[in-house]
């Protein structure tokens, strides 16, 4: 039974469809080279335990180190007899070092304990690669934030005009969502760095193996304390799906926000033409696929998420074949972040914002109105009554077809006697923006904190 791990008690081989079914090396392939590390642990562990001579050792060692430059080099691949990942490095192995030195690596592991520390050292590795993209993202952002620092744009509840904001407050407060999404990357990886390894099939190791030991090797902080659990549980798989899911869910809603900004009615953006795709009729087309792509994936990443939490929720303990269903939801979710993130920071890093229509249009929709009451509960007047007053005058605006920061000085005592000339002084766009200077607040002031406080964030990866 070449490529297979068991077969003593079987009298023939597998069913071809069965086979089929089974087999998981088109996809578990990825994990070559964590097993291979796992390898060279559980063999360092064999040999503590004095299960491995010290000659034994070094050729166990050699013939992995060999195995590992084929996998690298692709001179050694999967068969199609192979049944998973951990088969073929083994068959790899006895091919290297003969089966009486390769027939004893097995000795005191199983695949379940081996599956489990391999998707959790390749989930570690993974995230940080999507971090470090996902922080990319944070960059552009920053820059054009940077960039534009001043300028309005209208402010929006609703879709509806709310209050004028700083074009760099709305581009930093999608920095934020994604800055806690590496700093859950950050929290997840302390709870992926505890080792299942020596958990065994699910009771244990026996041998003598030190799991602890293996743990250190692999750079682990820790061992799993339940072997059970060791084995049986996903819920870490979940939780990267969950994080990456959330990524996608945080461009997705960039992504949409630029869709918006750049048609023809708001007419907010311009995109590059390196970052957006024409119309294979409409010659005037320039379409913003790539925020359309970060939309559609955030529905498959969310799918993924789903799917895996479905395959877990009815599971009993401990090891179930129905695992093997967690690895390509996961692969794919760190596999398309890994091609949209860097789209994404391309997209947001090219954007030309019409800043001159953004001031205009600031002020509109009596986006003042706010302002107005806050004046008047400056003047005393208790804010429900002040509501009110606001109120009016945009009533009064609207029908006399004028804005709020249109009103004359011989208007305000028509809409209320509580409307003195000084009123007008605040409906403007930039006293409404700078008015706002607590903490978190859209005024220049606050947001120029904002950007340093973003800009510190980016050593922390
Ligand atoms: N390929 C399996 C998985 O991905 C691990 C192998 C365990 N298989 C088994 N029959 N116990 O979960």
């Amino acid at each position: 039974h070449e490529g297979r791990l068991w077969g003593g008690r079987f009298a023939g081989g597998p069913a071809e469809a069965m086979f089929a079914l089974s087999q998981s090396t088109q996809f578990d392939w990825r994990l070559a080279r964590y097993d291979l590390a796992g390898s060279r642990a559980h063999a360092r562990a064999l040999h503590r335990a004095n299960l491995l001579t010290d000659d034994e050792l070094d050729g166990m060692i050699a013939g992995l180190d060999a195995l590992e430059a084929d996998v690298v080099s692709g001179a050694f691949v999967a068969a199609p007899t192979d049944e998973d990942v951990h088969g073929a490095l083994e068959r790899g192995l006895i091919e290297r070092v003969g089966t009486e030195l390769g027939g004893r690596l097995r000795a005191g592991r199983s695949r379940n304990d081996q599956i489990a520390t391999l998707i959790r050292l390749y989930l570690r590795q993974a995230l940080r690669d999507v971090a470090t993209e996902v922080q990319n993202v944070v960059e552009a952002l920053y820059e054009q934030a940077r960039t534009h620092l001043g300028a309005p744009m209208p402010g929006r509840t609703h879709l509806q005009h709310a209050q004028p904001v700083l074009l760099s407050h709305q581009l930093l407060a999608h920095a934020w969502p994604l800055l806690r999404d590496t700093d859950r990357v950050r929290d997840l990886d302390r709870r992926l760095a505890i080792s299942p390894y020596g958990s065994a099939a699910l009771a244990g190791t026996s041998l003598g193996l030190d799991p602890r030991y293996v743990a250190g090797l692999l750079g682990f902080e820790s061992s799993t304390a339940n072997s059970i659990d060791g084995t049986a549980a996903r819920d870490l798989v979940a939780e990267a799906c969950f994080v990456l899911a959330q990524i996608a869910v945080d461009l997705s809603r960039i992504g949409e926000e630029i869709i918006l900004w750049s048609t023809h009615e708001f007419g907010f953006v311009k995109l590059a033409d390196a970052w957006s795709t024409g119309s294979s009729i409409m010659p005037q087309k320039k379409n913003p696929d790539v925020a359309e792509l970060a939309r559609g994936k955030a529905g498959r990443l969310i799918g993924n998420l789903s799917g895996l939490l479905a395959t877990l929720k009815g599971l009993p303990l401990a090891y179930n074949r129905d695992l093997q269903e967690d690895k390509e939801p996961v692969f794919d979710s760190v596999d398309q972040l890994l091609v949209l993130t860097p789209a994404m920071a391309g997209l947001i890093g090219t954007l030309t914002f019409d800043t001159q229509r953004l001031a205009e249009l600031a002020p509109r929709g009596f986006s003042l109105a706010t302002d107005v009451a806050d004046w008047l509960v400056r003047q005393r007047v208790p804010f429900a009554e002040a509501h009110d007053i606001a109120g009016a005058a945009v009533r009064f605006c609207e029908q006399h077809g004028i804005e709020l920061s249109e009103l004359t000085p011989e208007q305000l005592p028509e809409i209320s006697a509580s409307l003195q000339p000084a009123v007008l002084e605040v409906l403007t766009v930039r006293g409404s923006i700078d008015s706002r200077d607590g903490r978190g607040g859209t005024a220049t002031v606050r947001v120029e904190e904002q950007l340093n406080e973003v800009l510190e964030r980016f050593d922390e990866l």
